[in-house]
């Protein structure tokens, strides 16, 4: 018996430790023979590019360091599959990759619009008789899966984001003029991430003083009163927002490229509003893009995140073993104090294309804050540090073999 994995979506800094996840029960399984990984999610599978997974991870070193490395070990792809009566071409590809490979498993780590892939494809298989199990593992930093409480890779982005934030408001608070700092923050639809900053509440911080969301309703008008009305508070106004947050002039700074998921690519929000409030108050303001740091930055990774990528990607093999397809591993929180959770597993076409908002219930009536009911949520999930491999006082990372690169 051989087993596939691929990797989809956005990195993260959790996905390779689900890959690793995998790959250890694979080897503790009797019956699996190889374990392949395939090039670039789907893609691979298609064009039939995949690689024997134990000749590049060969040592137990090799594992530790793979799941402290961000990014898809495997490369990645944002690929919808067409539907099989517009295109079976692709889907032959496919089964014609498995059975060249004699592949009885795959497991496929990715978001909602990779979910999409595990329907399509185990509806496929199911209906020309193939006994191929299909599992999906899920990972985003934008925690926005509907059934899982959360998804791996967001409590690692959580922690950093606040962790730069709780810097930025030390370095902002140093002149003794009035000034702002925008901070914009990953988040299509979905506001989690940004909302998680709440967590410095916990340590005593005051800032972020706003938080915007692309769930609460947000004009240009209200965002400048909001921050005068900050100001009139506090010398240095930090705020946090997300870079998918609703706004009409979008377009302007926009480049309205898309995705194969018909998605924006996203970014400049920070930079319209500190010319907004260059403009309209006239003081001292930055803005500052975290950008893809926030989604790779694994040196401050989160223990738990990285601990649960790992769990979540063993308990899909075991499910696919169990004879399981179609499904997506979850979580179910249990308790917040002690922390505890327990992997279950979903419908795919469940979460597929869908997209989890942050809860209204948690924003404030003046809609520019998360209220204090949201911080034991995001807490557990920010628990706990990596001991990180260093050389040179830099963290060692897992190089992806040469034929990849
Ligand atoms: O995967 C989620 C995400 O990180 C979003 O938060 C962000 O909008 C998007 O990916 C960016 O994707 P890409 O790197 O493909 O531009």
């Amino acid at each position: 018996m051989n087993i596939l994995i691929a990797q989809s979506g956005g990195p993260t800094c959790a996905i390779n430790a689900s890959l690793v996840g995998v790959f250890k029960q694979g080897l503790l399984t009797e019956e699996i023979d190889a374990v392949f990984g395939s090039i670039n999610g789907i893609e691979g599978a298609v064009n039939d590019e995949i690689l024997n997974l134990k000749s590049i991870i060969k040592t137990n070193e090799d594992m530790e360091l793979l799941r402290q490395t961000p990014s898809t070990m495997l490369g990645s792809c944002r690929c919808k599959l067409p539907d099989y009566e517009e295109n079976p071409e692709m889907y032959e590809k496919i089964l014609k990759t498995f059975t060249t490979h004699r592949i009885n498993i795959f497991i496929y780590i990715g978001g909602n619009d990779s979910m999409d892939t595990v329907v399509k494809l185990s509806s496929y298989l199911k209906s020309v008789g193939s006994d191929i199990k299909i599992i999906g593992v899920p990972k985003t930093i934008d925690n926005d899966l509907p059934v899982t409480d959360h998804t791996p890779g967001f409590g690692s982005a959580a922690k950093y984001v606040a962790a730069t934030v709780q810097e930025i408001i030390r370095d902002s608070s140093v002149y003794s003029i009035p000034s702002v700092t925008v901070i914009e923050i990953m988040g299509r639809h979905a506001g989690w991430l940004t909302a998680s900053t709440c967590v410095l509440r916990a340590n005593g911080e005051e800032a972020p003083h706003l938080i915007y969301l692309p769930e609460s309703s947000f004009t240009p008008e209200q965002f400048i009163e909001d921050t005068k009305k900050e100001m009139a508070k506090h010398k240095a106004v930090v705020i946090a927002v997300s870079e998918g947050v609703s706004l009409q002039d979008a377009a302007d700074f926009q480049s309205g490229a898309v995705d194969n998921f018909g998605h924006k690519y996203l970014s400049g929000v920070g930079k319209y509003l500190e010319r907004l409030v260059a403009d309209k108050i006239g003081c001292k303001v930055r803005s500052v893009e975290l950008n893809v740091m926030q989604r790779c930055s694994s040196h401050i990774c989160s223990k738990t995140d990285i601990d649960e990528a790992e769990r979540i990607g063993r308990h899909a093999l075991k499910a696919a073993l169990d004879g399981f397809t179609g499904k997506m591993m979850c979580f179910r929180r249990v308790s917040d104090t002690p922390y505890a959770v327990t992997i279950e597993m979903t419908d795919a076409c469940r979460v597929a294309n869908q997209e989890k908002l942050f809860p209204k219930e948690w924003i404030s009536p003046e809609q520019n804050q998360v209220t204090d009911a949201a911080i034991p949520y995001f807490l557990p999930l920010i628990q706990g540090e990596v001991n990180i491999m260093m050389k040179n006082g830099l963290p060692v990372h897992f190089q992806r073999p040469l034929q990849m690169r």
